[in-house]
């Protein structure tokens, strides 16, 4: 079985941190990333960077990126909230978009300063033109776990949202454990219900690991048969506009996890494990992931002489 991996790091990661990366470091970590193998990668977002000025330079990154030959074989995406974004995306040529929604009217005002009727309405004018103009479109739908304003979150809503994004026009759904409350329980039985109303190849999961539950997440996910997920390089990330939102599941854990359970990703372990040295030099602070941490286990049995006793 092949997972696949939406590398959301240049995004959802960058988006929250204070240290504000150059355009310049943006792409040569996107094209580590390339090299690593990552085939879907969220580069930017395509928001106002009033609101969120870590995304300021999106454009120049994904114009950079689009044509060159290091990104042949990726689909590069990114976030677009409204026509203007769509026209930006259009000037740069980006391939694909992802817009998003929320399940709560609470994170939809915080988020994007609109109810979420009137984001639908917004994002069907959206999808409509990028569709003409033959881009593909992801949705993603956030606080489909648990709101960081109004507490539980009913399935129903998220069933019906996730199906509306899929008539749309969108091609899949992520669904957002957006400030990482999910516990696997939670995400049997919701995933089961969206399988049901989207089958497997339109549902992705979107775990952030708050509270150190997305792996388990993650694992109680393919269980049911689901095989596409979002992480972020090194665990970056989080969101602004949603308090106490940290870092998306790390690409490396993933996909350790993943290799150690014969599961075959496009990704190369050893890359991402160097991509991730490589970027707390530029970020100057330790990052979360615990394999870009600990490194690939040695062949179990054999202790090497640098190992603490
Ligand atoms: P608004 O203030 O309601 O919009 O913001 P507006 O139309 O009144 O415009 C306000 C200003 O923004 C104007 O500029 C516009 O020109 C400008 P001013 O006249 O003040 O100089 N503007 C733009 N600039 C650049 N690009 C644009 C754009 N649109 C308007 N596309 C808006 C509405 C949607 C723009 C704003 O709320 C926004 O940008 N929000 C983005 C929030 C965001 O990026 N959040 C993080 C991503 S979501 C997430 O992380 C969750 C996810 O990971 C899944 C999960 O974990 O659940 C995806
Ligand atoms: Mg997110």
């Amino acid at each position: 079985m092949k997972v696949k991996i939406t590398e959301v790091g240049l995004r959802d990661g960058l988006q929250n941190e204070k240290f504000v990366l150059s355009t310049d470091v943006r792409l040569e970590l996107a094209k580590r990333l390339a090299g690593a193998g990552v085939r879907r990668l969220e580069l930017g977002a395509f928001v106002s960077p009033k609101w969120v000025p870590q995304m300021a330079g999106s454009a120049d990154l994904v114009k950079a990126a689009v044509g060159a030959a290091e990104f042949r074989d990726v689909q590069i995406s990114a976030l677009v909230p409204n026509e203007r974004g769509l026209d930006e995306a259009l000037q740069v040529r980006a391939p694909r978009i992802a817009i998003f929604a929320s399940a709560t009217e609470s994170f939809s005002l915080k988020n994007i300063n609109c109810s979420i009727e009137e984001s639908f309405t917004r994002y069907a004018a959206v999808v409509k033109r990028a569709r003409r103009q033959k881009l593909s479109v992801r949705g993603y739908l956030s606080m489909c776990f648990g709101c960081a304003f109004e507490g539980e979150v009913k399935e129903s809503v998220v069933i019906r949202l996730a199906a509306r994004l899929i008539e749309m026009g969108c091609d899949e759904v992520s669904i957002g454990d957006t400030i990482g409350v999910a516990d696997p329980k939670q995400v049997r039985r919701l995933g089961a219900k969206l399988l049901r109303e989207l089958g497997p190849r339109r549902t992705t999961m979107h775990f952030h690991d708050t509270r150190g539950t997305a792996l388990a997440n993650i694992l109680a996910s393919l269980d049911l048969g689901i095989t596409s997920f979002d992480s972020s390089i090194a665990g970056l990330g989080g969101c602004p506009y949603a308090p106490s939102a940290t870092g998306n599941v790390a690409t490396e854990d993933v996909v350790y996890m993943l290799e150690r359970m014969g599961l075959k990703t496009d990704l190369n372990l050893d890359a991402l494990i160097e991509t991730n040295r490589w970027l707390q030099g530029k970020m100057k602070r330790e990052l979360p992931s615990k394999v870009g941490r600990a490194g690939r286990a040695h062949p179990l049995g054999v202790v090497r002489s640098s190992d603490p006793s």
